[in-house]
């Protein structure tokens, strides 16, 4: 059913705190193309923020790896993002997407699904213990006039 994306970009990057914020910039920028509404925007940025931070907080705790990031556009206006670590995984995703669920003490709330799941359209968690998770999500950017070069 999936036909070819239209464009599409990977980034690869360490999870430094500090890259937190140029990801969620870059998704963005990439984003721009399919001229979405500034809510789109943010609900984007603010996914991928959520996603991206639980790399550099949970699945690399005590280190710094690598991040993976691809953004895809597609014809109709879909554009998927996928967040990919090779931390340390997640044991119980269910669990995990609960709303409050955390392993990360008073520091954290346990919503960063929830805010994934409720400013995207589709969020897809795959995720192996010691090997890493790929957080997949789709965000359906309503079809206004666009000038396609
Ligand atoms: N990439 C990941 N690698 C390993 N564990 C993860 C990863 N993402 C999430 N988790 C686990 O899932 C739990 C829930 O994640 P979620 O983002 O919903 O909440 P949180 O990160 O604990 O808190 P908040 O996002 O509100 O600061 C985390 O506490 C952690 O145990
Ligand atoms: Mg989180």
């Amino acid at each position: 059913m999936k036909s070819k994306a239209k464009n599409e970009m990977k980034l690869v990057i360490p999870s430094n705190s500090a890259n937190e914020s140029f990801a969620r910039t870059a998704v963005a920028a990439f984003m721009s193309q399919l001229d979405p509404t500034i809510e789109e925007m943010t609900d984007v940025k603010t996914a991928v923020s959520e996603a991206v931070t639980n790399c550099i907080v949970h699945a690399y705790r005590d280190t710094i790896g690598t991040i993976w990031i691809e953004a895809k556009i597609y014809e109709d206006g879909r554009f998927f993002i996928s967040v990919k670590d090779r931390g340390c995984g997640i044991p119980d995703v269910a669990k995990a997407r609960e709303p409050l669920f955390t392993t990360g003490g008073s520091e954290r709330a346990g919503l960063g699904f929830a805010v994934m799941e409720s400013f995207t359209d589709r969020l897809r968690v795959r995720s192996a213990v010691g090997r890493g998770t790929t957080v997949t999500m789709e965000k359906r950017v309503a079809q206004r006039y666009r000038h396609d070069g």
